[in-house]
């Protein structure tokens, strides 16, 4: 259960071994959480253990390994279940992750619902996964991509949005939080006046699941999609959601063992939800330790973690403003704990570079988002992501570094 009172976040740092390790022989400052982030030791031990105590496969045998390996495989989804506030466990499906859901949309929904000349509208500061598997769906289908329009602190202005909805929208695809620019979008509004024209719309929760608490129902959200590696689970494993209605509908795009009722060579009928989007031999220690990580992130509450967040951002923002030259790429009101910056025209690479001599490790170029550079006319940006287990004190060294390195450029 989540706790009431504010967690005590020095102690959950103790929780993560990858903190307490040096880089170039400092102490390491991690601010590439939104990469993805690091693990809590409860993580790392259930997938050592599930390999070592209780390994075998899900779904296909009655011997006692085969049947606690399906349980706990399937305790993690009804645990994503209440995570997202779905409706219903059928509503989630196992993918690799994000990039892997948002193709799965595409080439399932997308090629049964999609005709030449509907059109799928996404905003102009998306990740290149919300940006390639239209591009190649429209090239399928002979559909048109447009893109929402952004102001200059990476804000969608509404009555833009408004004017590209029609009832030729089919589709609206849009990150919850920003990865390049760290802005929050008004994901609730939006769907509504996606839903006014008979849009559907998927969300990338990639930026916000690790980070706010999110309730799918409320957003009335048709699809919504995150990967367990940056929710402080293993790789290789992630969720999309989906209205049971919309994935009933929808047809599957691998085939293979698990995802079939009846095989015969002249027909095969198919599992119904959710195997039915889930061919193959899935990865079970991933889904089994990303439901550990569930339960922790549970246990210190979304709300304190959210909370802990906007002030390490708030704290980072005003030290970073203090810095002659320095332009903050994303300035909307409403953010993720994501800050991309450029100064003058020092190369954010060789920031980065010189940076990381000191143990910082934050992330330089342009973040999967190229369309983003383009429209700030940048060609990158050095970006520090936080999470809960960051600390002001390393926002500190942090600043004082990236000082005396700007002063040696
Ligand atoms: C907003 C957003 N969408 C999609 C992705 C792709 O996630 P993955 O590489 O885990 O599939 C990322 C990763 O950085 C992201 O930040």
């Amino acid at each position: 259960m989540a706790q009431n009172s504010t967690p005590d976040f020095a102690a959950l740092r103790q929780d993560f071994p990858m903190l307490r390790s040096t880089m170039h022989g400092k102490p390491l400052i991690y601010f590439d959480s939104a990469a993805t982030a690091q693990k809590p030791q409860v993580v790392i031990d259930a997938i050592t253990n599930f390999y070592q105590f209780h390994y075998g496969t899900v779904h296909r045998a009655i011997y006692e390994l085969s049947i606690y390996a399906t349980h706990e495989y399937e305790a993690t989804r009804t645990k994503v279940k209440a995570l997202l506030n779905a409706a219903k466990v059928e509503e989630i499906i196992y993918t690799r992750g994000t990039t892997d859901g948002i193709n799965l949309v595409a080439q399932s929904f997308g090629r049964a619902f999609i005709q030449p000349g509907d059109e799928i509208l996404i905003p102009a500061m998306e990740h290149h996964s919300n940006i390639v598997p239209w591009q190649m769906l429209c090239e399928q289908q002979q559909a048109v991509l447009k893109i929402i329009p952004i102001n200059e602190h990476a804000e969608i202005q509404l009555d833009n949005y408004a004017q590209l909805l029609s009832p030729k929208t089919k589709l609206v695809s849009l990150s919850y939080v920003s990865n390049s620019t760290g802005t929050l979008n008004p994901v609730k509004q939006m769907i509504e006046m996606a839903h006014a024209v008979g849009a559907k719309v998927l969300v990338d929760g990639a930026q916000s699941t690790p980070h706010m608490v999110v309730d799918v129902q409320d957003l009335d959200a048709d699809f919504y999609v995150f990967s367990g590696h940056k929710f402080y689970g293993p790789t290789g494993i992630g969720i999309l959601y989906g209205k049971e209605a919309l994935l009933n509908a929808m047809p599957p795009i691998q085939g293979g063992g698990d995802m079939v009722d009846i095989v015969t060579f002249q027909k095969t009928t198919y599992n119904s939800l959710p195997l039915k989007f889930e061919a193959g031999t899935p990865m079970i220690a991933e889904a089994i330790a990303l439901g550990t990580a569930i339960d922790y992130i549970q246990s210190i509450g979304l709300h304190h973690i959210h909370q802990r967040e906007q002030e390490l951002l708030a704290y980072a923002t005003k030290a970073l403003q203090t810095i002659n030259n320095l332009r903050i790429i994303g300035t909307a009101k409403e953010k993720g704990a994501i800050i991309s910056f450029v100064v003058n025209n020092i190369h954010p690479l060789d920031i980065g570079t010189l940076l990381d001599f000191h143990g910082i490790a934050l992330r330089t170029g342009h973040h999967c988002a190229q369309p983003t550079m383009c429209r700030f006319n940048i060609p990158g940006t050095c970006r520090i992501s936080l999470a809960f287990y960051n600390t002001f004190l390393e926002i500190d060294v942090f600043i004082e570094k990236l000082k005396s390195v700007l002063k040696s450029l």
